[in-house]
Formats: structure tokens, sequence, C-alpha cells
């Protein structure tokens, strides 16, 4: 496979575009904003609980050999002792002695501040996790961390779920939720922030299957993707080296995704071995096992960890649904969003804003979003309309017009082909399902079916 070089949009316009469409803001952007942070307003929050839930229904809901979770953030600071994050979840920094700007040493060209020229300091590791006190006392004995990873509270709670679920090896954890990294470089707008999302998985197996389980996550994992619509192409496993492994990893791969400025992580898939199990163990005195019923023995399972980030996910969607091109004889710039993630899944449009379509038009937007996100808009001409909803990925719109009002048929627009076909109303809800579902027909009102070429 020839692998493409560049990546289709640039980061400008997808800022531009989630900031004109309210997709994403800057965070507290009336006081200047608070740098990495970031707020998803009304469509990016549409779009990031479709992502989450995708992941929730194919990982949890739909395998018998998964058990949800959530966890809080905030958990006992010997967590993260035993998870080596104290010692070592931390970057090499060094400071300028001019100006007093700090930078990553690893990642510095040469021996001078980039800055001003200043000298630097010999460098000092810098402790990524956010600390914060419980209760009213601000001393050593009260500092818990925001937790920099979701995968704690499940290694934890490893023996409430092997009690309460009764799973049988090989089975995993799954949860989604925030993490805190008080990261020293960021920017490329939500690819590295400071708060985040994740959704990750501890799957637990026998020692001995665990090369064949991590290949198996590696698939499948590749496979999630392509499902919501991501190109093959714009997706590279990175296996990592030796060096560059986490202090807990025996083996890890990423998978790169092809972002405006380059190949980047979108996920992590490591072994982790036995690795969180037996630290947990040593450092709560809890023996943290698994009791084979046949061999009639306790074994410490191995961890594969697939591991992805919502944010970088949402990125690299929308990455790959931006296109330009020309419809109806006019410029316009669409997303190719796939209908499961779409934050719009149909969108209502009287031909007029006359009142006489109103009624029937938002009697039709009643019904439709009894059953999914469903948008109207009557401002502005037709054409403006069909752009705005391009824009933001809606997949179907639907145009109520005069003769509506006497044939009771409207018309359904595709975003993709730009096709319309004109449907009874009374099957049109049955006919906007088949195509969400990616089904290229629509219902006659008898309930038969025909296929579209
Ligand atoms: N439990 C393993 C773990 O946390 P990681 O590679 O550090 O591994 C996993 O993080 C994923 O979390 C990354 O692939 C990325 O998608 C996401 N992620 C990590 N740091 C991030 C940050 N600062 N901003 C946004 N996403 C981040």
């Amino acid at each position: 496979m020839t692998e493409p070089a560049k990546a289709k949009v640039d980061m400008e316009k997808l800022v531009s575009l989630c900031r004109r469409r309210g997709f994403i803001f800057p965070s507290s952007e009336i006081y200047g904003g608070l740098s990495s942070c970031w707020d998803y307003g009304p469509l990016g929050v549409e779009l990031k609980r479709n992502i989450k839930d995708a992941w929730w229904r194919a990982m949890v809901q739909q395998r018998d050999d998964m058990a949800g979770l959530d966890s809080s953030i905030l958990m006992h600071p010997q967590v993260w002792q035993a998870s080596g994050h104290v010692e070592g979840f931390s970057d090499p920094l060094v400071e300028c002695k001019g100006c007093h700007r700090r930078w990553r040493s690893d990642e510095l060209g040469g021996d001078k501040c980039p800055e001003c020229g200043g000298e630097l300091t010999e460098p000092r590791l810098f402790n990524l996790m956010f600390k914060t006190f419980v209760g009213p006392v601000e001393d050593e004995a009260s500092v818990v961390y925001l937790r920099p990873e979701t995968a704690q509270g499940m290694f934890v709670n490893f023996e409430n779920i092997l009690n309460t679920t009764r799973k049988r090896l090989p089975f995993g954890i799954a949860q989604i939720g925030k993490s805190f990294r008080n990261e020293v470089t960021t920017g490329n707008f939500i690819f590295r922030s400071r708060e985040f999302e994740q959704m990750e998985i501890e799957f637990f197996v026998r020692p001995g299957t665990d090369q064949q389980w991590f290949d198996y996550w590696v698939e499948e994992r590749l496979n999630w993707y392509a499902g919501l619509g991501i190109k093959r192409e714009n997706l590279k496993l990175r296996p990592h080296d030796k060096e560059e492994l986490a202090h807990y990893a025996r083996a890890c791969s990423d998978i790169n995704y092809l972002f405006p400025m380059g190949w980047a992580e979108l996920e992590g898939i490591a072994n982790r071995g036995d690795f969180d199990l037996v630290q947990h163990a040593k450092s709560s005195g809890k023996g943290l096992s698994y009791y084979d019923e046949e061999a009639k023995e306790h074994i410490v399972p191995y961890i594969i960890e697939p591991s992805a980030g919502v944010d970088r996910t949402f990125l690299a969607v929308l990455c790959d649904a931006y296109d330009e091109d020309e419809a109806e004889g006019e410029k316009r710039v669409l997303l190719h969003l796939h209908p499961d993630i779409a934050p719009i899944k149909v969108a209502v449009l009287p031909l007029s804003r006359k009142e006489t379509l109103a009624p029937l038009a938002r009697d039709i937007y009643a019904e439709l979003r009894q059953h999914w996100m469903v948008g109207y808009d009557e401002a502005q001409s037709i054409g403006r309309r069909y752009r705005r909803q391009d824009e933001i990925g809606t997949p179907f719109c639907v145009t109520v017009d005069f003769e509506s009002l006497e044939d009771k048929h409207v018309t359904i627009r595709e975003r993709d082909s730009l096709r319309q076909i004109r449907v009874p109303i009374e099957s049109l809800k049955a006919t906007l399902q088949a195509k969400l579902d990616g089904e290229d027909l629509f219902v006659l009102p008898d309930g038969g079916k025909i296929w579209k070429e």
C-alpha cells in the first residue's frame, strides 16, 4: 500500500470550522482562554458522545467477555506509588537562566534557550501528574492526584469485578473517562491537552496467550476505526522499540493516524504483562489473582491494554471526513461523517418560511426527533441551508415544499451523492432508518422496499 504523504486538510481550516460551527471553543475564552484546555460546543458534544457510544457498544455491550466500569478520578495516593507514576511519570526539563522558560530537553535542538538564546540549566525530572488535596488541610498527608490514565481504576477493581460478574479468563474491563496530565509540550489543537478523555480496555489473559491476544486487539481496534469511516490508508501501525517502552510494558504498538501535522499516535496497544496486578498486590497486601478451576491453582493474568483517546479520535474523524467540492453550482465544505457519529442525523427544511409550510414541517420534525438528533432550519435560501448542513456532516436533509401539502411526499437529499428522492411522508421514518443503517433503499408505505441503484 502506498502511504499518502500529507493529510487532506490543514489544522487552521479545521480549527476555524470547529470554532465557527460550535464544535469546539477555547476554554474560558472570555478571559483569554486557558492553555491546552477546550470546551466542546453544541455540535462537538454530540459528535463526542456518539464516538464514545460507538466504542461502548462495540467494546462492551456487544461482547460477552467485557465488563464496564466508571471509577473515580481521585484515587488513594498509594495507587500512584504502586503503579510507578510517582517515580517515573515525568519529562526531563531544562530552565533558561535568562527568561526562566522551561523546555523538554529531549525535544530541544541545541543547548541554548529557543526563546532568548540564554544559557540552560541541567535537565531535571518534572512529574506530569496534577496534585491536589483532599479535605481542609493542605499538607503532605492529604495529597492526591488527578488520574493521568483511567487504567489504574480497572486494576484496583479487578477482584470486585471478578467476584461480582464471575467472568472467566480471558475477559476485559473497559471504561471511558477524563484523565489529566500537566503536559509540557502541548498544542496541535485537541491532539495534546492537559485535560482529555480516554477509552481504555484492560484485557486479562493467561500468560503464554498474551502475544496472540495482543495481535487480536491490534486487528480489532484497526477494524473499529475503519468502521467509524476512517480510511485505512490514513492509519498505520508503529511498533515500539525496546528502549522507548513505558516502564510497565513488555510490548507496545501505536495506531498512528495521518493528522495535519503528520503521523501521530491515536491509540496505544500495550502488553503490560503482570506488572500492574503484581504491583498492586504487593502494595495493598491483597492477593490479586485468578483461581483456575481446572488446574486448581492461582494465576496472575497478563494484561493487554488497548488505550484510545476520545479527543484524538474526534480530531481524526474530522480530518478524515473533511472535504471541499462543488454542489449545485457552488463551492462547498462538507464532512463525510459516518451516520453513526454525525451530530445531526437529519435536518428538516421547509422550502420557504411561509406560514403554510410550517405546520407540516414542524410535525415531521417532532416525529423524527423521537428517534434521532434532528435539526430544523428555515432561515435563508434552501441552497444556503443545504451548505450549512453539509458543513456539519448531516447525512440527510428532508425538504418540505408546497407540493408536499397536496401529495404528502417530501424530498430526501443525500449529503454525499447529492441525490434527491421523493418519498411518502408515511414511509419517511422507515426510509431514513434504512439509509442511516447504510442500506441504499427506500421503503414503501405498505412496507415493501425498493432498492436504488
Ligand atoms: N493507560 C495507558 C496510557 O494512558 P498513553 O499512550 O499515555 O497510554 C493513551 O495514552 C491514549 O490517550 C493516547 O494514545 C492518546 O490517544 C490519549 N492521550 C494521551 N495523552 C493525551 C493528551 N495529553 N491529550 C489528548 N489525548 C491524550
